[in-house]
């Protein structure tokens, strides 16, 4: 047995060991009753961070209120502590920019209080997304030429002919799964391209991605943390392997660029499984959610879609303001590194900040009539969703392209995607996004 296969042993061994339960979705979930609505409700007791809320599609009163009456807004759980939201478009750009005092480490998500002990392989797990300069840069630069405009410009055609096959094979007339036949297959094939797998795998990577963003519930997508744990060892595994061939033989893929980065080669299985945690859900759930996303925007402003037919060049605009309507990454968290002052609030040492990207979006001083999806909005691109500071997201323009290219080819076959019943919403305060999107396609 080699080093590296002990490693992967012991990293498996560690890993089935067993995470802590009770994680904040885990203790909000228990809201199954329905959440009450926000005027119903004491400024103190509004806490957006609630899966049911972005489930039932709920949220947008509740921050409402807190961006005029409460904009960095104090909230309490068993299993996180005290942590903060801020719901304002400006004092969310005003705390990326200080990275120092808001920094992305540990992690991107609200998890239990700093200085909780947990177990030697979690702990391991880090990606350059939850790292602090040096390092943040150090890692990013290693894979940052999967996404640059020569590199999109390249996949273009590839992603156009995709696209084409996918539209041209979806059954007409017929009540389908949008998310299914269209969104996960699209990104799903992105994904097998960047990461340079076989098409046949990208399932492995699609599955992955929902075990790690989903809360584990009977009868759901994931039923245990045991099963979670199952399924992550087996990923270890796969990547394990692969990273062995791209180090003997490199290509022009993630895994082979992760394998033969300066600040990446020596990083042990578990260090891996972080980053390349980062790039399949980056690159998958985000992107999937926004395609999702258009089909119900058109069909709740269908004067968009027929304006866009009419003049095909709103298109370009498509993608910034689907992006900033739908908000597929909820929030980001920062930690507090030192008790501030931060608009009038007290925050200390280790506090939780979640940066509710979501809101912003949503921030009446900034886009006029903010909750309407509007073609003709000239400032879309202000949108928060991508973040705004050092971890700007590395994909951005390889998203915006995927989904410029879905609607292009849309018009281009002249059909119209008519959604046939209410979406089922993901249940999580992360993840922003749809299950099912019943729809029919009329050509
Ligand atoms: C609509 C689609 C997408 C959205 C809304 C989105 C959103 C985000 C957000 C909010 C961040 C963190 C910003 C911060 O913490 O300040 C981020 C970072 C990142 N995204 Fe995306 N993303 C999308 C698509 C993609 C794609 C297609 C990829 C491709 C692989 C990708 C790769 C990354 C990476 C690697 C980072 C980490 C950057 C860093 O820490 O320096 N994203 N993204």
């Amino acid at each position: 047995m080699t080093d590296v296969d002990a490693d992967i042993e012991a990293a498996r061994a560690e890993w089935l060991a067993g995470a802590p339960a009770r994680s904040p979705e885990v203790e909000q979930a228990r809201f199954a009753g329905g959440v009450p609505d926000a005027d119903a409700l004491e400024l103190a007791d509004i806490n957006p961070f609630n899966p049911h809320l972005f489930r039932e599609d709920r949220w947008h009163d509740h921050f409402a209120r807190l961006r005029s009456e409460d904009p960095v807004h104090v909230n309490e759980l068993a299993s996180a502590g005290r942590y903060w939201s801020i719901t304002t478009w400006d004092a969310i750009r005003e705390a990326e920019a200080d990275w120092r005092s808001f920094s992305s480490e540990p992690s991107i998500v609200l998890g239990p209080p700093i200085g909780t002990p947990l177990p030697k392989a979690i702990d391991q797990i880090g990606s350059f997304i939850s790292m602090d300069p040096p390092e943040h840069e150090r890692q990013r630069i290693t894979v940052r030429r999967s996404t640059t405009p020569a590199a999109n410009k390249l996949v273009e055609p590839l992603i156009r002919q995709r696209v084409g096959d996918v539209l041209d094979g979806l059954p007409v007339g017929n009540t389908f799964n949008w998310v299914q036949h269209v969104s996960v297959e699209l990104t799903g094939m992105m994904l097998a391209t960047l990461f340079g797998i076989p098409l046949e795998d990208r399932s492995k990577l699609l599955r992955w991605s929902d075990v790690a963003t989903t809360i584990p519930e009977p009868g759901g997508l994931v039923e245990s943390t045991a099963q979670r744990r199952a399924e992550f060892a087996e990923m270890l595994e796969y990547f394990d392997v692969l990273w062995e061939k791209r180090r003997a033989e490199p290509g022009d893929d993630l895994i082979s660029m992760l394998a033969h980065g300066e600040a990446t080669r020596h990083m042990t299985p578990l260090q891996q499984v972080g980053n390349l945690m980062l790039l399949i859900i980056g690159g998958n759930d985000t992107t999937r959610n926004t395609m999702s996303g258009s089909v119900f925007a058109f069909n709740e402003f269908p004067e968009q879609f027929a304006a866009m037919r009419a003049d095909p060049t709103l298109v370009d605009n498509l993608p910034h303001e689907i992006i900033r309507w739908q908000t597929p990454l909820a929030y980001m968290r920062r930690t507090a590194t030192a008790d501030c002052e931060f608009r009038g609030r007290h925050i200390k040492r280790h506090d939780q900040v979640l940066l509710w990207y979501v809101s912003a979006n949503r921030d009446a001083t900034v886009f006029d009539d903010p909750d309407r999806f509007d073609l003709g909005r000239r400032n879309a691109n202000r949108h928060l969703s991508f973040g705004t500071g050092i971890h700007y997201c590395m994909g951005a323009r390889l998203a915006e392209l995927q989904i410029k290219v879905l609607w292009e080819e849309i018009l281009q076959r002249n059909m119209r995607v008519e959604l046939q019943a209410a979406p089922t919403r993901t249940f999580s305060s992360f993840i922003h996004g749809y299950v099912d999107v019943p729809v029919r396609v009329i050509r």
